[in-house]
């Protein structure tokens, strides 16, 4: 054990839904600058583990720290102002604002801009994001792609220091992954990390540095990308889904 504290920690986390064991005393560790990825069957627990984080679910036992402080008891809209950025594997954007318009409240209600700042955040964000010419368009208009962008540009607009993305690249087609990934290493420079739950391998093995597979609650395999995904006990619990596609 060292003395420096983890970025963020989860530290012997359970969750259950009824009889299916979601976490199971599960401990995971992200430092500053990291990018990681986390892979798993469908049901794994990805995505609750993702609401744990950001305030939406409360573990049944266990503790979420960020800088080696518990933050269990902050709400949602605390963490989100803290710095930890969730978005959403179905995009939910306020679908009757405009583009420019989500990008503003998730820039003053997370991010806690000043108007100024918050405008040119936004502004930022939308050229960033490749969103610059959807800006005064309502939300609820955008295709899929646009759709995944301003989720992740919402994200980034509360000025996250830790972004955690929940399949953003899912249902792309691969030009539209490689564009996605651009992106992502982009704002890399600007969050201090991002994890990402993503079914779409290669995408991952791209950006991250390190892989944590997760299933039936636990931890199956961690550590270099290429390894964990040649790893058997992750092939097996991968079977049926095509681990390359
Ligand atoms: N709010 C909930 N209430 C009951 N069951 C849930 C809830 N959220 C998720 N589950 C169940 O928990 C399991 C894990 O779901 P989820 O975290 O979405 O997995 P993943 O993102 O890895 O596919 C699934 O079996 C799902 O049906
Ligand atoms: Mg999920």
């Amino acid at each position: 054990m060292t003395a420096e504290a983890s970025l963020l920690e989860l530290a012997d986390v359970s969750k259950r839904f009824g009889r299916i064991t979601v976490a199971d005393s599960l401990s995971l560790r992200f430092k500053a600058g990291e990018t990681v990825g986390i892979v798993g069957p469908n049901g794994a627990g990805k995505t609750t583990l993702f609401a744990m984080i950001a305030g939406d679910l409360k573990p049944d036992a266990g503790d979420v720290r960020v800088d080696g402080r518990s933050i269990l008891q902050l709400d949602p809209a605390s963490r989100c102002r803290m710095g930890i950025a969730r978005t959403y594997q179905v995009p939910r954007p306020f679908e009757n604002m405009t583009v420019f318009e989500n990008l503003l409240v998730a820039a003053y209600r997370g991010g806690q801009l000043s108007r100024p700042q918050g405008y040119a955040a936004a502004a930022r964000i939308l050229e960033e994001t490749g969103l610059s010419q959807d800006a005064n368009r309502p939300a609820g208009r955008l295709g899929l792609l646009q759709r995944k962008r301003l989720e992740l540009a919402r994200g980034l607009a509360t000025q996250p220091r830790i972004l955690l993305l929940d399949e953003v690249a899912g249902g792309l087609t691969d030009p539209e992954v490689a564009e996605l990934l651009q992106i992502v290493d982009q704002v890399r420079q600007r969050t201090v990390a991002i994890v990402w739950v993503e079914h779409v391998v290669h995408a991952l093995t791209r950006a991250v540095s390190r892989i944590i597979c997760l299933a039936g609650g636990r931890l199956i395999a961690e550590g270099d990308p290429q390894e964990v995904l040649a790893n058997p006990e992750v092939k097996e619990v991968y079977l049926g889904v095509d681990i390359d596609a």
